[in-house]
């Protein structure tokens, strides 16, 4: 019996070092998002220029991006070798990427929403890399990742101007991420908008026929 008591008490422990752990480990950053088409632009520009080196966004293609406000030239402008029409697939060969980071780097199309406060999430991973004392680069977030500090925040000041262009630049690609998880939300907002017009003056036409047929009954009843 005594030895089941320690036994749990030694549990008890663990489960205790583990949950402190937990809170032990790094906040999200605070994060305000810019949800307008400039900014999901840009966002737009370093994913593919940077991201997509190894990442995929196999749910949207390029000339999805129109409806950004960007024109197919400029989409066009942005891309090597891919087509206008096809989906935003890495420029590396997926057995290359494979081989070189011992993983397939995760499609990021959904990314905003694949992951707890997504939009949080990624902008933290980002903006999370230091160097080590031995000179390698890591993640507070994320120790041991094997994403390399795409965004070069590890090479930026605390307070230097490189350093807020880096966030602004993470923001900006979140902005676009937040889209690409959900690109017709505003198009559902709008149409919702139209629905409930619609619904309004449906409700207010019913009201006065309902008011006529009453009083045609009440008539018809008072002439009795
Ligand atoms: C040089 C290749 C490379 C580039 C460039 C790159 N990534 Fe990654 N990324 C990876 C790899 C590899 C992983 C898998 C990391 C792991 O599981 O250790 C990853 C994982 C991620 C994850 C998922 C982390 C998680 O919680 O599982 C996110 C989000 C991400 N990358 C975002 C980005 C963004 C945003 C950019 C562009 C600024 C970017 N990556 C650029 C290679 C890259």
């Amino acid at each position: 019996m005594k030895r089941v008591f320690v036994v749990l008490s030694v549990i008890a422990m663990l489960v205790g070092a583990g949950s402190a752990m937990a809170s032990a480990t790094v906040k999200l950053k605070e994060l305000h998002l810019d949800n307008s088409n400039e900014a999901r632009q840009r966002g737009a520009e370093t994913v593919i220029y940077t991201c997509m080196l190894c990442h995929s966004l196999k749910y949207v293609k390029f000339s999805d991006l129109t409806n950004l406000g960007l024109s197919k030239e400029q989409i066009l402008d942005m891309l090597d070798d891919q087509k206008f029409e096809d989906r935003m697939m890495s420029v590396t060969p997926v057995e290359v990427r494979q081989e070189s980071y011992g993983k397939v780097p995760p499609d990021l199309s959904l990314m905003a929403i694949a992951r707890k406060k997504g939009p949080q999430y990624v902008y933290t991973l980002v903006t999370s890399y230091y160097y080590r004392e031995d000179g390698e680069t890591d993640n507070h977030l994320f120790p041991g990742i094997k994403m390399p500090d795409a965004l070069g925040y590890s090479d930026t000041d605390e307070g230097s101007s490189d350093r807020s262009d880096v966030e602004a630049q993470a923001r900006d690609l979140v902005s676009f991420l937040v889209w690409t998880a959900d690109p017709n939300a505003e198009a559902r907002r709008t149409i919702g908008f139209y629905v409930i017009i619609y619904l309004i003056i449906l409700t207010a036409l019913l009201y006065l026929v309902k008011k006529r047929v009453w009083r045609k009954i009440e008539k018809s009843k008072l002439g009795h």
